[in-house]
């Protein structure tokens, strides 16, 4: 999607051109992973872009968003400019005040949960948080997909994400790159293990865990 294609509505709404640039790498991984979901919850929708986009390739799921409040205006305006049948408005949803949604788990039972470009953004105790929400919504077998940069052995994996991160840091505190590692230890915590990991354009990764039975 180029931004000059756009309807004057969407043009005029916050844009990321690193949706656009990524979106395509991440749908051809999302084809296969997701090929046997039904439902999926995204954290962080952020613009709303990759969930106009990924509902629209993806339409035999279910695509509920969600995100702080301060974000549904953006995302409905996407998604009153490129509307899906199975594409949901944003549900409020704050890792630092709520749960995930009782009443949509219940009408809505995911099978998967998305999240792309947040555990670098939310403080590690949020990250703890989403493990746990998320170990508890997800049946057996389900899947956790989350994409974005990560550090290997504390190493950064490119100068750009080392200067990325810095800059991260510099805006907030909590945030950073995650070490690849301790995200794995904190799923593993919570019943979820890592199935794959697919490397991505621009030195990023994206993690696929899948719920398994709790260990005895
Ligand atoms: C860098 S943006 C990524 C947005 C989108 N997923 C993408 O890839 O462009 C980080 C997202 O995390 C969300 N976020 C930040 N703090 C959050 C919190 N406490 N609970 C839920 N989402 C949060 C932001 O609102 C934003 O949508």
């Amino acid at each position: 999607m180029d931004k000059s294609n756009l309807s004057n509505t969407v043009a005029n709404l916050p844009f990321s051109q690193a949706c656009e640039n990524n979106k395509d790498a991440i749908l051809a991984v999302l084809q296969k992973e997701l090929k046997d979901s039904t439902h999926v919850f995204e954290i962080g929708s952020g613009t709303g872009q990759h969930s106009v986009y990924f509902a629209s390739q993806l339409p035999h799921l279910k695509w509920q968003t969600s995100d702080v409040v301060a974000n549904h205006a953006t995302i409905n305006a996407w998604h009153d400019a490129y509307p899906a049948p199975n594409l949901y408005q944003p549900l409020a949803f704050d890792l630092a005040h709520n749960l995930l949604p009782v009443n949509t788990v219940v009408k809505m039972p995911y099978d998967a949960i998305f999240t792309a470009n947040t555990l670098h953004i939310i403080s590690w105790s949020l990250v703890e948080k989403l493990f746990e929400l998320v170990s508890e919504v997800l049946p057996l077998h389900g899947k956790l997909i989350v994409y974005g940069p990560f550090n290997e052995n504390s190493r950064y994996t490119s100068e750009s994400n080392r200067q990325f991160d810095t800059m991260l840091r510099q805006g907030n505190s909590g945030s950073g790159i995650r070490n690849k590692e301790d995200v794995i230890d904190l799923a593993t915590q919570h019943d979820l293990t890592l199935s794959a990991t697919h490397r991505m354009p621009a030195n990023n990764q994206l993690l696929v865990f899948r719920k398994t039975a709790p260990t005895p």
